[in-house]
């Protein structure tokens, strides 16, 4: 399991971390019930200021943990699904440790490159067998690179992917005026209209959040564009101590299913990082005045930032949930709207059925299949606005 004293002075790679651990552990169990063979894909795989001896405090020993303990469970259970890793690390030091990484577990193939992942990838996408179902994981260092490169990866059907998309740094780079990082910018997010809406909300003076939602939707449709993917999303990974955004992990799935789960995940991991950010705070804040008591009851008084932020979540996709449901007599089923009020806001999938149960009774939704005794919706319940 990852364990935060592993993360020392990069508090946020355990959230990261946190967040993979989460996610991939339900995503194999999940969808090994229905695919004989899973496949985990790291372009970027490290050891990258690995600390622990198990490398359990990496993306690829996270990854490999979880396909070991979906199969061990299957097979348990009378199904033997095959588990295969493939893990690539262009620079020579690091593919040293990552290199033999497969004899700790024996019961997955796993295979190791020491390449650029773009030069590797061609392979890759031939070796994995069209009827896996596959997880890419694409966590380069920088933030340069051609998005189009990864079409081929992008399009392959019975896939997801997680891309962390650098904003600080991309932030920063998309204001600046030089041709080679205009390009670098554009190259990253080919869709989405953003270098309009930043000019656009300039003239407004946009927050950071502003600019973040910009950059971030507009790399959310890029992804879903070349890829052709339904559902897009983000969770945020702030620094340590401030409270500025670091990077975001950018998801993509074609299914209702991996959107709830990757939600549910979230805000397990939000929470989680509220309480490590405290945490470090105050030992940051320790270290250099050395008064402990007061700086913890300074925390227990502070506003529950993170209570405030998925509350303000719920009220706008209250709002967004009644805007896709057509007026009388037009009607749409439950199902084809929530996962896409999931993938514009952070809430789970029983948040929605509530708001949906509330809408019923205050007379602002009538359900046609709505059976006695039943508390929430089923996905295929028809609706319409009154
Ligand atoms: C941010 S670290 C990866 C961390 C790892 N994914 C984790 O979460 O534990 C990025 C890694 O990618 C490697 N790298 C950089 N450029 C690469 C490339 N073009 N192809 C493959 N690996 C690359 C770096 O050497 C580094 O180890």
């Amino acid at each position: 399991m990852v364990a935060i004293e592993d993360y020392l002075g990069r508090e946020q790679a355990y959230v990261k971390h946190v967040f993979l651990e989460l996610y991939l552990e339900r995503l194999v169990h999940k969808t090994a019930s229905r695919f004989d063979h899973i496949v985990y894909v790291d372009g970027f795989a490290g050891p990258w200021l690995s600390a622990n001896e198990d490398f359990l405090d990496t993306s690829f020993g996270i990854a490999l943990n979880a396909l070991r303990k979906a199969k061990a469970t299957w097979k348990a259970a009378g199904r033997d699904v095959r588990m295969s890793a493939y893990l690539v690390e262009k620079d020579k030091n690091a593919y040293e440790r990552l290199n033999g990484i497969g004899h700790r577990f024996p019961d997955i193939l796993v295979k190791t490159y020491p390449q650029d992942f773009l030069n590797a990838l061609p392979t890759i996408l031939t070796d994995i067998p069209t009827t896996a179902f596959t997880f890419f994981f694409v966590d380069p260092k920088g933030w340069r690179f051609r998005l189009h490169d990864l079409a081929t990866m992008l399009k392959r059907s019975h896939s997801e992917v997680v891309f962390n998309f650098m904003f600080d740094f991309i932030n920063r780079a998309a204001s600046m005026k030089e041709p080679t990082i205009e390009q670098g910018v554009d190259e990253l997010i080919p869709f989405g209209d953003w270098r309009a809406k930043l000019e656009d909300a300039e003239q407004r003076g946009p927050s950071s959040e502003d600019r973040k939602r910009i950059l971030v939707d507009a790399f959310g449709e890029s992804l879903a564009t070349i890829g052709a993917y339904t559902y897009v999303a983000e969770t945020t990974v702030l620094r340590p101590v401030s409270d500025r955004a670091l990077y975001c992990l950018c998801y993509a799935t074609r299914h209702s299913e991996g959107i709830k789960t990757f939600r549910d995940c979230q805000i397990k991991v939000l929470e989680e990082e509220a309480k490590t950010r405290a945490t470090t705070k105050i030992k940051r804040a320790e270290a250099v005045s050395g008064q402990r008591e007061i700086f913890e009851s300074l925390h227990d008084m502070a506003p529950n930032d993170l209570e405030r932020k998925l509350e303000l979540a719920r009220t706008a996709a209250e709002a967004a949930f009644l805007e896709l449901v057509p007026r009388d007599p037009a009607l749409i089923r439950f199902d084809e709207v929530w996962p896409h009020v999931l993938s514009r806001h952070i809430l789970r999938l029983k948040d929605i059925n509530e708001i949906a149960a509330r809408l019923r009774k205050e007379g602002k939704l009538i359900f046609l299949d709505w059976e006695a005794r039943k508390r929430v919706p089923d996905g295929y319940y028809r609706m319409q606005r009154s």
